[in-house]
């Protein structure tokens, strides 16, 4: 392994700055570009929404963010993933790393320090093939299209949708 992942921490303000300003061309086609955006993001982690970070183990650099967001517990246990890959690690296989870590936690009970969910959702922007890629490559099953499902670059973007539940992770105690 690579990479590990852990949450974000106020420590961790400078150091996103920079890997989302570095990153901003290949983040700022599909997603919102927002260096200063930390404080913010660690004010809204709770119940419904969850980041991982993950952290280069060689440098400490920043490999990229996961966020666990619209998290529904309940009979639900449904969660939807977004995330950005950072300069110089995109395209390294060091993302992928870290998502099937995040993955790992998601489906993991609580009692063992997971999330407990059932079931996560991908959502990704038809013309986004990396995004795409990372899904499939996950494991995660196209389920259908989402028409202007996501208000993005000053509209509403349709989205291709992706799953995965528990009982289909590789090692999940389902
Ligand atoms: C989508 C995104 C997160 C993918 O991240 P990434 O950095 O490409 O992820 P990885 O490096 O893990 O992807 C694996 C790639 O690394 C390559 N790779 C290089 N060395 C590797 C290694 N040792 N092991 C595995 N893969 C390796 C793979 O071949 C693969 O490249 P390919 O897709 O061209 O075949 C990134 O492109 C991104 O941030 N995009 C902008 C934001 C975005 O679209 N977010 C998602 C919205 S739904």
């Amino acid at each position: 392994m690579r990479v590990m992942i852990r949450a974000p921490r106020a420590e961790d303000t400078a150091g996103y700055a920079e890997a989302v300003r570095r990153s901003a061309e290949h983040i700022g086609r599909w997603n919102p570009v927002e260096p200063d955006g930390l404080p913010d993001l660690l004010k809204r982690q709770g119940s419904g929404l969850r980041t991982f970070l993950i952290v280069d183990r060689e440098t400490g650099g920043l490999v990229g963010k996961v966020n666990v967001a619209n998290i529904v517990m309940g009979r639900f246990c449904n969660a939807s993933l977004g995330y950005d890959s950072y300069v110089p690690f995109n395209g390294t296989g060091r993302m992928t790393e870290g998502m099937r870590l995040v993955v790992d936690r998601c489906f993991a009970p609580q009692t063992a320090d997971g999330l407990g969910l059932h079931r996560l959702e991908i959502n990704v922007q038809p013309e986004n093939e990396r995004s795409i890629a990372m899904a499939k490559r996950l494991g995660f099953r196209h389920e259908g299209f989402t028409p202007r499902m996501l208000f993005l670059q000053g509209d509403w973007r349709d989205h291709e949708r992706f799953a995965l539940t528990a009982e289909e992770w590789p090692g999940a105690a389902a």
